[in-house]
């Protein structure tokens, strides 16, 4: 039987094949025809053709916020990138990694989902777990870790050890956030509509929360008086309030999750700092500036948007691992 860890992500899927590392990133959308509500590409290809569909069709991602919103182009999809990298007949196993407190409502959908792809059995993995294997920290009883991972549509924030959570919540802030804040900010400056795709791609590129960094990117969009296509040089500075505000945020619920530890527990974070993971925390200085915020040292992997699938792929190799935090 093949052994898959899946991190059906709100913005992009990874999935690690046990035996060959990660085999997968593709975004996790479908567009489908208007009239006849068919899927009509799946994935990367999909997502190509955010905001160009005019009225022929939509560009839908069916995991929302880190939870399943369309059961069926969720399954469809799933099937569609199972294909693509275990061919056509398969028996296959797998472990969803699953956003902290994921409760066992949120749990059966996954359940149905990975059913209707042909994947014959399931078990769940939280994030936080996933987060601290993924920068290879060992999980212990007594030694406790702080991961914050941020994430496309969600921000899971926990302090946990290998006995379970001791303080965390799941919060619905992401790059998505800061993305549509980046579109009403480019408007408001420059007169200037952009798309979505424009506005995720200047996050990534020009998106940093380093004092006076002065990168820059051209865009296209259309002039909001005028109609007309036009293009302009946006800066750094342009999007660093449509960043920080939602960065800010998160540091706001970190200090609440890190203020209901026990004082042992504390003093575990003062040593060991904060283990970060997600695409967003690519964004340059980002880091830096949560380390600057709750004052304690932040860590960040050499791929913090692959960190998690990293760990899943751990724990599916490791039956003891697996025993302890996964469920059913
Ligand atoms: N270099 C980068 N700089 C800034 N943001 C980035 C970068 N690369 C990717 N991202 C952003 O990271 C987000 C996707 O990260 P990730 O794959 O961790 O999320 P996800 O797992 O799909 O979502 P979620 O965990 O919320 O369900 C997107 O918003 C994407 O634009
Ligand atoms: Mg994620």
């Amino acid at each position: 039987m093949l052994k898959l860890a899946i991190d059906f992500g709100t913005v992009m899927t990874k999935i690690y094949k046990l035996g060959s590392g990660i085999v997968l990133a593709e975004a996790t959308c479908v567009s489908v025809a208007r009239e006849t509500g068919a899927i009509t590409a799946f994935g990367n290809d999909a997502k190509r053709l955010w905001g160009k569909t005019g009225d022929f069709g939509d560009v839908l991602f069916p995991v929302y916020e880190g939870d399943i919103a369309n059961e069926e182009q969720a399954a469809a999809l799933l099937e569609y990138f199972l294909k693509k990298i275990v061919g056509r007949s398969f028996s296959v196993e797998a472990l969803f990694c699953v956003p902290c407190g994921c409760g066992a409502a949120a749990r059966e959908k996954y359940y149905r989902v990975a059913k209707s792809a042909g994947i014959s059995r399931v078990c769940f993995a939280e994030t936080p777990y996933l987060a601290a294997l993924g920068h290879d920290v060992p999980l212990s009883e007594s030694n406790p870790v702080f991961a914050i991972d941020i994430g496309g549509g969600k921000t899971s924030l926990a302090t946990f050890s290998l006995e379970g959570i001791i303080a965390g919540l799941t919060m619905s802030v992401g790059g998505n956030n800061m993305d549509i804040h980046i579109i009403d900010q480019i408007a408001e400056t420059y007169n200037l509509k952009i798309g979505a795709l424009t506005a995720e791609k200047l996050k990534n590129t020009v998106g940093s929360l380093i004092e006076h960094d002065n990168q820059s990117m051209l865009v296209n969009g259309r002039d909001i008086t005028s109609g007309r296509p036009r293009s302009v040089t946006v800066s750094s500075e342009d999007v660093l309030f449509p960043i920080r505000v939602y960065v800010d945020k998160i540091a706001e619920y970190a200090e609440i999750v890190l203020k209901k530890l026990p004082a042992e527990v504390s003093a575990a974070m003062c040593k060991n700092g904060i283990f970060l993971t997600g695409g967003v925390c690519n964004i340059a200085g980002l880091a830096d500036y949560m380390a600057e915020r709750l004052q304690m040292e932040a860590h960040l992997p050499s791929d913090a948007q692959m960190a998690i699938i990293l760990g899943g792929g751990r724990v599916i190799g490791n039956r003891s691992l697996r025993d302890k935090i996964c469920m059913e």
